[in-house]
């Protein structure tokens, strides 16, 4: 009987906590110190979606170098949305953001997840609002910007702090820099210069972050049971049906499932399918000419070529 009494109050206290922070009773933050700072507490907090339900670190996972690990992620009421998540990593510098590229700065893509009704399904204007009448936020956003949150502070904080993800720390760059060679194994070695040269990986992915920025058609739109298309929705220019935005490589090892649609799950898949991309999707419409012959790799190539790819991956994601 007092047991079963115990058990009752527990459950009720833990109705009530959950209603007080319905109601929004405030968790103590952290106080910023900088726009970076104040953007981190806003990237992990669920406060910039509908009912509170999801954060930016729902789907940019930081244990997956900030992509989630399926194929597609779950926003408020559990919709899925329609394209894999990609890394939030490692973006600094580049003038593309959203697989078709319909971004053109981190500022302009932050109101994009808020306001899109599967991810966080928010007016930007109410988030504002909810900043502003939340007393930790209002103070914070003062103290940074000396003025209240506004959509301009707002989606500047969230870029100040993706500008700071940024990861360097690997095998690769070791090698590149003479600071230690001994980590970078025969096997990657070798896999870069397949990478540069026999499968012409470097072709579409050069740059310190393995990507130029460009927009390219690797064979995944067919129309059939492919249908994103692309980057033609944003431009409607007919060349560029099927193309997407070449992603950077740094800690892809920890990325997947990849492509814009998830439709491969491991780096192995993605090299094989680079080998003989027809054995995957036929029918694929105006695939880029560096694919259209099968690239003939050997079964040793294969495994130089992901040793490759795994050397890009930062300390902190190494288990
Ligand atoms: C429901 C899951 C979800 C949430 C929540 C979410 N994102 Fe994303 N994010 C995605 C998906 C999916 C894409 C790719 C969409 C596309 O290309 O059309 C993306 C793309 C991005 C990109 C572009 C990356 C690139 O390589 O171009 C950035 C940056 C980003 N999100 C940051 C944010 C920020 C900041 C927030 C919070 C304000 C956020 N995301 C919330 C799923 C999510
Ligand atoms: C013609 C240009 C081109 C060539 C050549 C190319 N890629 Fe890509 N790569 C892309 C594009 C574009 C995407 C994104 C496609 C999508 O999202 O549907 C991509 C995606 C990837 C991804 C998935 C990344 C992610 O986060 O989902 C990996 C891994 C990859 N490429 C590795 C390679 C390797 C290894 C090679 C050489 C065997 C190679 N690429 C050759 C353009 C290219």
């Amino acid at each position: 009987m007092l047991r079963s009494w115990v058990i009752i109050t527990a459950l009720l206290a833990v109705l009530w906590a959950c209603s007080e922070e319905k109601k929004g009773i405030e968790k103590t933050l952290k106080e910023p110190q900088t726009e970076a700072e104040l953007g981190e507490l806003l990237f992990f907090d669920s406060l910039l979606s509908k009912n509170n339900q999801v954060s930016c670190a729902s789907c940019h996972k930081p244990q997956y170098a900030f992509a989630d690990n399926v194929a597609f992620s779950f926003g408020v009421d559990s919709t899925a949305g329609l394209r894999n998540t990609p890394s939030a990593m490692n973006l600094s510098g580049h003038s593309f953001f959203f697989h078709d590229g319909r971004a053109e700065s981190l500022e302009q893509q932050a109101s994009g997840p808020m306001e899109n009704p599967i991810e966080m399904n928010m007016k930007v204007s109410d988030i504002v609002e909810k900043l502003n009448k939340h007393s930790q936020y209002s103070r914070f956003f003062r103290k940074i910007y000396g003025r209240p949150a506004d959509k301009e502070n707002l989606v500047k904080a969230l870029a100040a702090y993706e500008e700071t993800l940024l990861t360097s720390h690997t095998a690769f760059d070791d090698y590149m820099s003479d600071k230690d060679t001994t980590r970078f194994s025969e096997s990657a070695k070798r896999g870069r210069i397949i990478f540069n040269e026999k499968a012409k990986c470097f072709d579409c992915h050069f740059g310190p972050d393995f990507t130029g920025d460009q927009f390219r058609n690797i064979g995944l739109f067919n129309g059939r049971d492919l249908n994103d298309s692309g980057r033609i929705a944003i431009t409607h220019e007919p060349k560029d049906l099927g193309k997407f935005k070449v992603p950077g490589l740094r800690n892809v090892s920890v990325t997947g499932p990849y492509m814009h649609n998830g439709m491969f799950k491991t780096l192995r898949e993605v090299i094989d399918y680079y080998d003989t991309p027809d054995k995957f999707v036929s029918h694929a419409q105006n695939r880029d000419t560096l694919l259209s012959k099968p690239l003939h790799l050997t079964e040793q190539d294969k495994t130089d070529l992901e040793s490759f790819l795994k050397s890009l991956t930062d300390d902190r994601f190494l288990k």
